[in-house]
């Protein structure tokens, strides 16, 4: 297991559209060690969710965990695809392991359904609401090379870390 390097705001690879990856090699043992990196390098990062490119490869992979009462398990999502969303939406606040202590509020749908290969390679389908399902627009959002920051459509609320801990840390704000 590594802890990989987190590519920062700023890095073209953030920018990019991932690749699918191809079923055949999800089982190959370079790609789950791969896997296993990504999983320890969110944790090591205190994230609930992390995709491939912030590790700087371009690939259509994303691993999320948050533990606690609003938390989600463990899921890995490759080659992922939300074939629906609710209609209602609600605003909350983000930050992202490649944007360095910066806080926004983001609206997004408060539900998806999606569709992704486990790491068995299996296809699943997810309904997922909450934090669970804005982590999932997050991740996924990563993969055509969209940040959070493109999501916030009011900056009056973009906010440094510490002013953020000062002002708001009775709301949550968690780094995907
Ligand atoms: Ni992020």
């Amino acid at each position: 297991m590594a802890v990989l390097k987190v590519a920062k705001l700023g890095s073209p690879v953030l920018r990019q559209i991932a690749t699918p990856v191809a079923p055949e090699r999800i089982g190959s043992r370079e790609f789950q060690q791969f896997l296993d990196d990504m999983i320890e390098t969110m944790v090591a990062s205190d994230g609930i969710g992390l995709a491939a490119p912030q590790v700087s490869r371009s690939e259509q992979v994303v691993v999320m965990e948050c533990q606690g009462e609003h938390g989600f398990p463990r899921t890995i999502l490759i080659n992922p695809v939300i074939t629906g969303y609710s209609p209602a939406t609600a605003e909350s606040w983000e930050g992202c392991l490649s944007v360095d202590n910066l806080r926004g509020k983001v609206t997004r749908p408060v539900g998806v359904r999606v569709t992704y290969l486990d790491r068995d390679g299996k296809s699943v389908e997810l309904d997922a609401s909450g934090l669970y399902a804005v982590c999932i627009q997050h991740e996924m959002d990563h993969l055509i090379g969209k940040l959070f920051l493109d999501r916030m459509t009011d900056f009056s609320t973009l906010t440094q870390l510490e002013e953020f801990d000062k002002h708001w840390r009775t709301e949550h704000a968690e780094v995907i």
